[in-house]
């Protein structure tokens, strides 16, 4: 799969077209080719595929926000901010995202990928020991190869292997990695453990709440939140803005010291393009919604429940969700796509994850809640997930680990 491609030079130009295309039947062969479906604006499909977790991606009072800082703004950022000016939409974002994450300090970037390479880098040096849960998000495992730090994959959310490796190494300065729901299986993870272990062994914990915020929490703020351990001085965090606050960008939050190091270093902050004003203000718009609709959270975790039910009544293999995110097994790459397309004849759209994007190399549906979907078509959109399922993964049966 991974065959090099040839040497310019020792081959035609035409060999390099070749190479690519050798390993793109490899790809179909193994049921790993990737399709891009056309979405129009009016899609009547049911989404079960989105991050839009609370329906805010649409709401009036987002659009309506984006719209104005459009007009007066412009479409993009024209430019770096340390280049090209700091709106005053990125601060106050900024000072919104550090309160709902009760945290001293925040700095946006462009992408919650970004934000993950952007804080992996800054609390890393080549001495540093970074532990990373087996399920961590690829752009952490991305961040993690970019810092060319040695880096362990501690076993997924096992308190008891984590200490096991920071007491295999002491006196090291560590940096765990974790998810807070993750993104594939829809799992919480035991943040209260994982982080007593780590301050009992000095070590850092890295947070990202991607899929936890706005979500979980009081007022969206995550799982660290939930737990009570938002603002520990030995924790950071990073969010996209782009699931459940329905537009785009990343977040790293921490101490100010944290952020005073990445505005002067931090080179997805330096030298990439500002997110665009439209998008900060559809954001912060959305962001003062998340924190006060306890309602629309309250509707993602009954939903869930619902699912849940609905699917391990199919025979079905699906975990309890903590979140927005279900995960139903499929017994192999090619039965998830097969599996997805009579779901989308049926209009649902659904993930389908397969092996690079899934942590333990199994394929699966990956079902979304979206709060902003009516009930009864979300409903209805489960029983026909059910109803389209191959035999063979009735027959699964089993819960993910
Ligand atoms: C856990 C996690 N972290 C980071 C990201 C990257 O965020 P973004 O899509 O904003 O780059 C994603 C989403 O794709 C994610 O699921």
């Amino acid at each position: 799969m991974n065959q090099e491609l040839p040497h310019p030079g020792s081959h035609s130009p035409s060999a390099w077209l070749s190479t690519l295309e050798r390993r793109a039947e490899l790809r179909r062969a193994a049921g790993l080719r990737r399709t891009l479906v056309t979405r129009d604006a009016d899609d009547q499909l049911c989404d079960l595929a989105g991050n839009d977790y609370l329906g805010l991606s649409r709401h009036p009072e987002v659009l309506a926000a984006a719209a104005a800082a459009l007009r007066d703004y412009g479409l993009g950022a024209n430019g770096s901010r340390l280049v090209r000016g700091s709106t005053a939409e990125h601060a106050a974002l900024e000072s919104e995202l550090a309160e709902a994450l009760h945290t001293p300090a925040a700095l946006v970037y462009s992408s919650g990928y970004l934000a993950n390479l952007a804080a992996m880098a800054a609390l890393t040096s080549a001495r540093t020991l970074l532990i990373l849960d087996a399920h961590a998000h690829t752009s952490l495992i991305d961040a993690a190869r970019l810092t060319r730090a040695e880096t362990l994959l501690a076993p997924h959310s096992d308190p008891t292997a984590l200490a096991e490796l920071l007491e295999g190494h002491p006196g090291r300065r560590a940096v765990v990695v974790i998810e807070s729901l993750y993104s594939v299986d829809g799992d919480c993870a035991p943040v209260a453990e994982l982080h007593s272990i780590c301050r009992r062994h000095g070590a850092l914990l890295l947070v990202d709440e991607a899929h936890a915020v706005g979500v979980l929490g009081p007022g969206g703020g995550g799982v660290l939140a939930a737990a009570g351990l938002a603002g520990e001085p030995d924790i950071v965090v990073t969010a996209t803005l782009s699931k459940a606050l329905g537009g785009a960008g990343g977040v790293v939050a921490g101490s100010a010291q944290l952020i005073a190091h990445l505005v002067d270093t931090s080179r997805p902050f330096i030298f990439d393009t500002a997110l665009a004003p439209p998008v900060v203000a559809g954001v912060r718009a959305a962001l003062r919604l998340a924190r006060g609709s306890e309602q629309l959270r309250a509707e993602v975790a009954l939903r869930a429940e619902l699912a849940v039910a609905r699917l391990h009544a199919g025979g079905l293999g699906v975990a309890a969700a903590a979140g927005g995110v279900l995960s139903v097994l499929a017994p192999s790459a090619a039965a998830a796509t097969e599996w997805a397309t009579p779901c989308r004849e049926h209009g649902v759209a659904v993930g389908c994850f397969r092996p690079p994007s899934t942590p333990d190399k199994q394929s699966r549906l990956r079902l979304t809640i979206n709060a902003g979907v009516p009930r009864e078509h979300f409903v209805r959109a489960i029983d026909v997930v059910v109803q389209t399922a191959p035999d063979a993964a009735r027959q699964w049966g089993k819960a993910p680990a």
